[in-house]
C-alpha cells in the first residue's frame, strides 16, 4: 500500500493523478487530504458553485472507478487510523504537491497531522518517503528544509517538467511528474517516454 498526502500548495492534480495512476494498476492506496488542499481543489478543479468533499467522489467524476475498492481516504485530523503507526505496514508515502508549511512539519518532526504523522512514520520505520514541494521562488528558509529532508533521506521529486519529452499540455507536465514519482517507487508506466528511447 501506497499513502498519499496531499498537501496545501498549488498542483493537487498531481497527487490526484498520482493515487489514479496507482488506482488503475490495481495498487491499495490510502489517501489523505489536508484542510487546505481542499480548499485548492476547488479552487484550481472545480466549477465555482461545486465543493470538495471526498477524493473518491472527484475521481469518480474524472472517469476512474475503484471497483475493488482500492482507496481508503483518512481525515488529516485523525490520528487514530492505521497510517498514524508504524505498525500498519504501507510501503511508501508521497506527499505530492508538498507545501513549504508541511515540508518544514516533516523535517523537525512536527507530526500535528497525519499527512505529517505518516511521513514521521515512514522516516522512523525506515521506509520511502517522497515529498513533491511545490513553491517558487525558494526562499533560504525552504532550501534549508529541503536540504534537511535530504539528509534524512526523504526523495525530493520537485515538479519540474523535462523539456526533452516537448510537452504539448499541462497534462503533459502532470503526466511526467507523476511518472518521476512512479519511477522511484519502481512502478512500471507509459506516462512519458524515458530519456535514450527516442532517436532524434
Ligand atoms: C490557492 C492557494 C495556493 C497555494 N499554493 C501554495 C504553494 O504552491 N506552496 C505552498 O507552500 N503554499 C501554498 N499555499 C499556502 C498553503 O496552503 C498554506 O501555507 C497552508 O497552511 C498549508 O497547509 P498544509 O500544508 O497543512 O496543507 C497556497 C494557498 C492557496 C489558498
Amino acid at each position: 500500500m501506497i499513502v498519499v498526502g496531499i498537501s496545501g500548495a498549488s498542483g493537487p492534480i498531481m497527487g490526484i493523478r498520482l493515487i489514479e495512476e496507482l488506482l488503475n494498476s490495481n495498487e491499495r492506496v490510502a489517501a489523505i487530504v489536508s484542510q487546505a488542499a481542499g480548499q485548492i481543489i476547488e479552487y484550481e478543479m472545480l466549477d465555482e458553485k461545486e465543493s470538495f468533499t471526498s477524493l473518491k467522489e472527484l475521481i469518480l467524476k474524472r472517469g476512474v472507478t475503484d471497483n475493488h475498492n482500492l482507496l481508503s481516504e483518512f481525515e488529516n485530523h485523525d490520528f487514530f487510523t492505521p497510517v498514524a503507526s508504524g505498525s500498519a505496514k504501507f510501503e511508501a508515502m508521497v506527499v505530492m504537491p508538498c507545501s513549504m508549511k508541511t515540508l518544514s512539519a516533516i523535517v523537525h518532526g512536527y507530526a500535528d497531522s497525519l499527512i505529517t504523522r505518516a511521513c514521521d512514520v515512514a522516516l522512523k520505520e525506515n521506509r520511502r518517503c517522497i515529498i513533491v514541494p511545490r513553491e517558487t521562488p525558494l526562499s533560504v528558509v525552504h532550501t534549508e528544509n529541503l536540504h534537511k529532508a535530504a539528509l534524512a533521506g526523504i526523495e525530493i521529486v520537485p515538479p519540474v517538467p523535462g523539456f526533452y519529452t516537448r510537452p504539448e499540455s499541462l497534462d503533459d507536465v502532470i503526466n511526467f511528474v507523476v511518472g518521476k514519482v512512479l519511477n522511484l517507487l519502481g512502478r512500471q508506466h507509459d506516462l512519458f517516454e524515458s530519456w535514450g528511447k527516442r532517436n532524434i
